[in-house]
């Protein structure tokens, strides 16, 4: 029986360029879909898949997610005084309790992999999960708690993964191995950004993870991979020859938030389904593609 995965890490550290100038003064993660952060997202899934702590690995420039997550006194006291009731109860139910979020800092943004070692005395020596926030996944189950339920019967390391078009696999981490089921494959190798001819599949790794508490000491003595940064993928690599892994094909629409397409296509989809906003979107798409 697998040990419970209670601890999600949050890896925030990087710098969104692909945000500038934006990023400059706010942390892409703060950047709303709608009305709610794109790490509130993420913090979200984790929830649902029953995780209980929660730890961020920022890095310069982040102090603003610290302040999100913290108690708003003010603001509250504000809300009372105004009888808006329901606004103070999405806030506190937004809110994490005290002692369920822990912050650390990779100080120099040195790849993913470095961000998630960075977090390894928080974690210990259980299993965990990891949850790119930029990957802002809409799914029905949690892609998080797809990935556990997985984890739970098969142990080892877990990696979600989407089957993406020909023309695209050359921007991910591929994998191949023995497909168990059309969702389930179990890994043998991954090929990071392959040329089409040389991809041995097209299950892509995209950014959700468990791992074993292993993983640390085989970032502590990786070596900087491409981009000359520390790769979570190496890593993985490395642990194949000891440790399971197996990828889940997840059911759910991924919207990558990391890019602008991304950012605009995930603002759109929520949009079209806010109750606020969503009946007047179809006619305000047609206007603006109409002009
Ligand atoms: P990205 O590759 O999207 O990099 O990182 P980035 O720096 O955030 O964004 P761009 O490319 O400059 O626009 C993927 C995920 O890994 C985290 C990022 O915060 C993001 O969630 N990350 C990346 C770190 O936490 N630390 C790093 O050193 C690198």
């Amino acid at each position: 029986m697998s040990q419970k995965v209670k601890k999600a890490v949050f890896p925030v550290g990087g710098l969104g360029t692909r945000f500038l100038p934006a990023t400059k003064a706010m942390p892409k993660e703060m950047l709303p879909i709608i009305d709610k952060p794109i790490i509130q997202y993420a913090v979200d899934e984790a929830l649902e898949a029953g995780i209980e702590e929660f730890i961020f690995v920022t890095g310069r420039g982040k102090a603003t997610i610290e302040d999100y997550f913290d108690y708003p006194f003010e603001l509250i006291q504000t809300l009372k005084n105004r009888n808006k009731k329901d606004l103070i109860k999405e806030i506190r139910d937004g809110l994490l309790k005290p002692g369920q979020i822990a912050y650390t800092r990779q100080q120099v943004p040195q790849g993913l992999g470095h961000a998630v070692w960075s977090a390894r005395s928080m974690v210990g020596n259980e299993p965990f999960a990891v949850i790119l926030c930029d990957d802002l996944i809409d799914a029905e189950v949690g892609c998080l708690k797809q990935l556990i339920d997985v984890y739970d019967q098969k142990g080892g390391n877990v990696v979600a993964s989407e089957i993406v078009p020909e023309e695209q696999v050359s921007r991910y981490g591929i994998l191949e191995g023995k497909r168990l089921s059309p969702t389930l494959m179990k890994v043998a190798g991954m090929v990071e950004k392959p040329n089409l001819a040389e991809a041995p599949s097209r299950m892509a790794i995209t950014g959700r993870y468990i791992l074993e508490p292993e993983i640390f000491s085989v970032l502590e003595e990786q070596e900087p991979g491409a981009g000359n940064e520390i790769q979570l993928t190496d890593a993985l690599v490395t642990m194949l020859s000891g440790h399971d892994c197996h990828a889940v094909v997840y059911d759910g629409t991924r919207y990558d938030c990391g890019s602008k397409r991304g950012f605009v296509a995930a603002t759109l989809a929520f949009a079209l389904k806010h109750p606020d906003v969503g009946p007047a979107m179809p006619e305000i798409i047609e206007r603006i593609c109409k002009s």
